[in-house]
């Protein structure tokens, strides 16, 4: 697709959210069986969930738009992430350090994540698609409270291993 104006940016790069959050939510449940803490278990199925929601707010979002759609785009930066926590997963054995890994792969999702929902809702603002810009900024929240979510699983496996 042509990428000229800040719309075909905005589609373009929504396009690869879609495609991005469709992976995450084929690997989540691959990641909560992988745990081998519950509460991390839970936190993926509870972000699984969530990311289903994140689905349905791009399409809302573009729905609130005339003549806009999403494009068939694969995020090949999500691709690799999971490639590289699936890796993980593989190397590793269910315990304490494949529980360290998956929180850093799953942190990592988020980030980019974070990134990516940060430069397209402020895309909308710039272009007036006020409605679009308050869906996506609910996503981009969750995005960010389920990263301080594995900051604190984190800190709390370390803990655990102090003690
Ligand atoms: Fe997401
Ligand atoms: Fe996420």
């Amino acid at each position: 697709m042509v990428i000229k104006t800040p719309n075909d940016l905005f589609i373009r790069l929504l396009s690869e959210i879609n495609s991005a959050e469709k992976q995450i939510t084929r690997a989540l449940p691959k990641m909560a069986r992988a745990a081998d803490d519950p509460q991390l278990a839970e936190a993926f199925k509870e972000h699984l969930e969530e990311t289903r929601g994140q689905v349905e707010r791009i399409e809302q979002a573009v729905d609130t738009i005339p003549d806009i759609r999403v494009k068939r785009i694969k995020s090949y930066a999500m691709e690799s992430l999971i490639e590289e926590g699936q890796e993980l997963i593989e190397a590793g054995e269910k315990g304490p350090v494949l529980d360290a890994a998956l929180i850093g792969a799953a942190q990592k999702v988020e980030h980019f994540e974070i990134a990516a929902y940060g430069t397209v809702i402020s895309l909308a603002g710039q272009l007036g698609y006020t409605e679009a810009k308050n869906i996506l900024a609910e996503t981009l929240k969750e995005e960010k409270a389920t990263d301080e979510k594995l900051t604190k699983l984190a800190k709390k496996d370390i803990n655990q291993k102090a003690g």
